[in-house]
């Protein structure tokens, strides 16, 4: 895409803290099977702003699926079939850059892939060839990933969130890690020294294979802790959990006034 145009059909997937969106009308909601498996849990379809909006709640509901155990590919296949024309995955992440404190918005412009063991591509040799509503993936193709995030759809969140007076950054490279654990500092410290700004364990394979299915994509991430090393107090799921509420809540607050655009 890599236009200003606002999506017509918007899929919002929504990390820890985020299985919901406020201002969301659900109107109906789509238990899919995919060749893949199962999606994360049902997508909810419904209007967001007046515009016709997909919802898939990445971990689960309630929140139980590890970011290592999630389907990613059937995640994405699914939100294809059901229309999509863009997708935004929020993402909760650990801030490395001082310029990305806690309680930041931030919309990553690159990506480093630390993960692994995950299906990461829909080219795995079997399953593309399946049947879809949307036709098929060609058998291999090597795909560009110059730039993870598409730009039309970073410039209209970064205005919209400008436009709100939203602390937001834009720009700034995203390191996913495997998970679920935390990292240590050793390696915050080596993701520093490669370039990461973020540190977060969901946003890839999600990238690439929005890029596979040629669906324009980009992150929203909510900084809920300094990485492991750089900050003062321990990282607890009940301090992100704090920071997650407002986090919620602004990021919900700036997709409507993006839609309404
Ligand atoms: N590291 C990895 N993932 C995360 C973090 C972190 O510090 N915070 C939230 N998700």
């Amino acid at each position: 895409m890599n236009s200003d145009a606002v999506p017509e059909r918007l899929a919002v997937i929504g990390g820890t803290g985020l299985q919901a969106l406020a201002g969301f009308e659900t109107d109906s909601e789509h238990p899919l099977q995919t060749p893949f498996g199962e999606p994360s849990g049902p997508i909810r379809e419904g209007l967001l702003a007046g515009r016709r909006c997909l919802f898939l709640a990445r971990h689960g509901v309630p929140h139980r699926i590890a970011p290592h155990r999630i389907n990613y590919r059937a995640n994405l296949w699914a939100l294809r079939e059901l229309g999509a024309d863009a997708v935004l995955g929020v993402n909760a992440v650990g801030g490395i850059n001082p310029a990305m404190p806690t309680g930041r918005l931030v919309i990553p412009d690159q990506v480093v892939d630390y993960t692994w063991g995950r299906e990461h591509s829909f080219y795995d040799g079997v399953s593309y060839a399946s049947e879809s509503a949307r036709g098929e993936l060609t058998p291999l193709e090597h795909i560009d990933f110059t730039e993870p995030y598409d730009a039309g759809l970073r410039r209209g969140l970064a205005a919209a969130a400008r436009g709100l007076g939203l602390d937001v950054a834009s720009g700034g490279t995203y390191a996913a890690t495997q998970g679920p654990r935390l990292e240590s500092a050793a390696e915050v410290r080596r993701l520093a020294q490669d370039g990461c700004d973020l540190v977060g364990m969901t946003g890839m394979p999600e990238a690439a294979l929005a890029a596979e299915l040629g669906l324009p994509y980009a992150s929203l991430c909510i900084v809920v802790n300094a990485a492991a090393g750089l900050g003062d107090e321990a990282i607890t799921l009940e301090s992100m959990r704090e920071v997650l509420e407002r986090g919620s809540a602004q990021v919900a607050n700036l997709l409507k006034a993006w839609l309404e655009a």
